[in-house]
């Protein structure tokens, strides 16, 4: 057996025994649900993986391009420590305002700051007022604009960071030709761009779960 529902088994499986969420990172996708926002964040085994890998390297300042809910933003908003600090960036006010109060019932008011605004407009924004370099930085917002993104993550980012992208399988649309639109498109137009790019050294790796089939990019800044 190998279909989404027994993807989705193994996850609560993982949920359950080993990544256990706790009431402050239940209540923020429950909200999220609440207010009629879709249900994409990433998983806890997902959340917990970023906030590993952001430990891992002993980040401190976190970018965050896509924060819908806050539920990834919490689980960074926990790597970074109590002097550490998370930047996420969002274009909707509404989701904007639920992950605010998701991150402030988590206690983590003081760290993660949620900024407003279309992703394109405020990078530039932060490399003007010098809120680079970034340790760790976690793209998962439109599709379309993800090389941009990239792009503008690796000019923020110290070397050594690790930049991670979102969703680069979109159910194995990437390679399949015949499957168009803005978000695969823009997906294999990042692809063939980092893949080319000097200042990285990338992979992809390909995942299941209760996010259904998907993936994500991970590089390291050089
Ligand atoms: N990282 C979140 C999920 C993000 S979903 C988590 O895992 O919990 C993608 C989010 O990106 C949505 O909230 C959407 O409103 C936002 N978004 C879409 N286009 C954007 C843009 N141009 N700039 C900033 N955010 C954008
Ligand atoms: C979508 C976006 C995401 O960031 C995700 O993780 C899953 C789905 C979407 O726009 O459909
Ligand atoms: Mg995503």
């Amino acid at each position: 057996m190998s279909d989404r529902a027994t993807w989705s088994a193994v996850d609560q499986y993982f949920a359950e025994r080993i990544v256990r969420e706790d009431d402050a990172l239940t209540a923020a996708l429950r909200d999220t649900e609440a207010a009629g926002m879709p249900a994409i964040a990433v998983s806890a085994a997902q959340g917990k993986l970023l906030h590993l890998l952001a430990r891992s390297i002993g980040a401190k300042r976190v970018l965050e391009v896509g924060t819908l809910g806050g539920y990834s933003t919490i689980w960074l908003g926990r790597a970074v420590g109590p002097a550490g600090r998370v930047i996420s960036l969002e274009l909707s006010a509404k989701h904007a305002d639920v992950a605010r109060k998701n991150v402030d019932r988590a206690g983590l008011s003081s760290i993660v700051e949620v900024r407003l605004g279309a992703a394109i407009d405020l990078l530039p924004k932060l490399h003007a007022e010098n809120a680079a370099p970034f340790d760790f930085v976690f793209i998962d917002a439109d599709k379309a604009s993800c090389w941009e993104y990239f792009d503008w993550a690796v000019k923020l980012s110290r070397p050594g960071a690790i930049v991670i992208v979102d969703n680069v399988v979109r159910n194995g649309a990437v390679a399949e030709p015949t499957k168009t639109g803005d978000d695969v498109e823009g997906v294999r137009r990042f692809l063939d761009r980092a893949g080319r790019d000097p200042r990285v050294d990338l992979t992809a790796i390909q995942t299941v779960g209760s996010k259904g089939y998907d993936g994500f990019a991970m590089a390291v800044v050089k």
